[in-house]
């Protein structure tokens, strides 16, 4: 495959919500942007945009994606199963130097009981930020709060099927329940 041009960024989760802003702001900024997706036939990106396929629970899946890439911004949704593979994957494939990681994890160390119950989503994280730690990689680790499309996305079907959405503590503030 082609190596991608110096400075080229590989954004996995380029369809979702958050990656598809990335993909969009990397290229504003004149970086090289390589989107990974599952389905590149269903998906529509914007001129410039390398689109290549791969599945983060399919590590062997990704060989094509790293060839080249000097960071990675990493969304992962996926099961914790190939999580290991995956960041040796990141830390060890085709390294001309040392490549950094850039990854989407979730506030699962804020102190409030809401972010401190025990959850998979929770320990997912927890997991993915230790694997990267130990590994030879350069990490950035962004720890966001709840996303304000959360109301769109996931609450706005449940008001309109049952008018009420439920939250364990009201004293926990947030983007999605401030006023
Ligand atoms: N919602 C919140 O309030 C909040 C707050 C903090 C952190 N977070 C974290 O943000 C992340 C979700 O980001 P988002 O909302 O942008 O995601 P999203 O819109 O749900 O999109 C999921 C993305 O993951 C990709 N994906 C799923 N399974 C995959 C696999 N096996 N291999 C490769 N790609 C796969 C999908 O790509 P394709 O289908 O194209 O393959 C899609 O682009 C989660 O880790 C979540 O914990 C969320």
């Amino acid at each position: 495959m082609t190596h991608a041009r110096p400075g080229a960024v590989l954004v996995t989760g380029a369809t979702g919500r958050v990656g598809r802003l990335v993909v969009d702001e990397l290229l504003r900024a004149g970086v090289s942007v390589r989107a990974l997706t599952r389905r590149p036939e269903e998906v529509a990106f914007p001129p410039g945009t390398q689109v290549v396929t791969g599945d983060l629970t399919v590590p062997a899946s990704l060989d094509d994606a790293l060839d080249g890439i000097d960071a990675v911004f990493l969304v992962w949704t996926a099961s914790i199963d190939s999580a290991a593979a995956v960041v040796a994957q990141l830390a060890t494939h085709s390294l001309a130097q040392r490549r950094r990681v850039v990854y989407l994890s979730a506030p699962h160390r804020t102190p409030h009981p809401f972010f401190q119950q025990p959850n998979p989503l929770r320990g997912l994280h927890a997991e993915v930020e230790r694997l990267l730690a130990i590994a030879a990689l350069d990490v950035v680790v962004l720890r966001p709060g709840m996303f304000a499309s959360n109301a769109l996305h996931w609450w706005a079907p449940q008001i309109r099927s049952g008018d009420v959405v439920r939250w364990p503590y009201g004293a926990a503030e947030s983007a999605t329940s401030r006023p």
